[in-house]
């Protein structure tokens, strides 16, 4: 169906672009109150950013516009390339997105049928779209599950298999939406191994503080839909003012220790 063909045209005038830039992004839900007020942000090619803030600060409603499931006002660029009706599948190959509740991103009869679905679409020959479905499968832990029923899954498994349906895509732009949530100790540690190893663009939205800590150099910090904090990472977890204004319990000088050491 879809063809990657058009897509060197983002890559090769624009070598030096920014991975993500978003100038003034509003957005209201049809419903209710405006959930992102004017967001200006850019995110260089290789950076690592968590999206911190409390619930309802506008994370989510931020990565939606990453590739388009929303459409604010403002723009959204990727790799130069605004996001236009028109484009939208171009940027969808650029960028993969994890939803934060994972039955929003499974619904296939089965894990191999969903983790296949994005490089089936994106027109790759079958035993490129079967090794990329074996290896994302593998790096999230799920290998021998191909076969089984997405939605009957554990919450973890269920996330796991969300993140490799991300993964075997191959974008060079990763938004994941509390990646870490409702994952086991263990398969949390194998997940920040895994994301550490990877080199793609990363915008992480989370909760998990040690997870910036470890994982994402950058962090921006957001609320009632605007950006309250743009900065290093370790700058910004050691300002426990900053913090609890944001409604983010900083993380013990304890726990940092202990967890640092492991
Ligand atoms: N589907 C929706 N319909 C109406 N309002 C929504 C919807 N999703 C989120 N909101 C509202 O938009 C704002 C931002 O929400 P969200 O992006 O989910 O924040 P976060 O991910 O930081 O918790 C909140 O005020 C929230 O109540
Ligand atoms: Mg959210």
């Amino acid at each position: 169906m879809t063809r990657l063909d058009e897509t060197p045209r983002i890559e090769t005038h624009n070598a030096t672009a920014s991975a993500v830039e978003l100038v003034g992004l509003s957005f209201a839900y049809p419903d209710g109150m405006p959930a992102l007020r004017g967001i200006d942000l850019r995110v260089e090619p290789g950076e690592k950013v968590a999206l911190l803030g409390p619930n309802g600060a506008g994370k989510s409603t931020l990565l939606l516009h990453l590739n388009g499931v929303f459409r604010g006002q403002g723009e959204v660029r990727i790799f130069a390339e605004r996001l236009t009706e028109a484009n939208l599948r171009l940027i969808r190959a650029k960028v993969g997105l994890l939803f934060s509740n994972p039955d929003d991103q499974l619904f296939s009869p089965t894990v191999l049928d969903d983790v296949a679905y994005g490089p089936l679409h994106m027109g790759l020959p079958r035993e490129e779209v079967l090794e990329r479905t074996r290896v994302a499968l593998e790096q999230v832990g799920m290998q021998g599950f191909e076969d089984r029923v997405p939605h009957r899954l554990s919450l973890g498994q269920k996330k796991r298999v969300a993140i490799a349906t991300v993964l075997s895509m191959g974008t060079p732009i990763l938004a994941l939406d509390e990646p870490s949530a409702s994952l086991s100790p263990v398969a949390r540690r194998e997940l920040i191994d895994l994301l550490q190893s990877l080199p793609q663009t990363m915008l992480i939205s989370t909760h998990d503080l040690a997870l910036a800590r470890d994982l994402l150099p950058r962090t921006v910090v957001l609320d009632e839909g605007r950006v309250v904090a743009d900065g290093a990472t370790a700058d910004i977890l050691e300002d426990a003012d900053l913090l609890v204004a944001h409604g983010l319990e900083p993380l013990s000088a304890h726990r940092h220790q202990h967890e640092g050491a492991g």
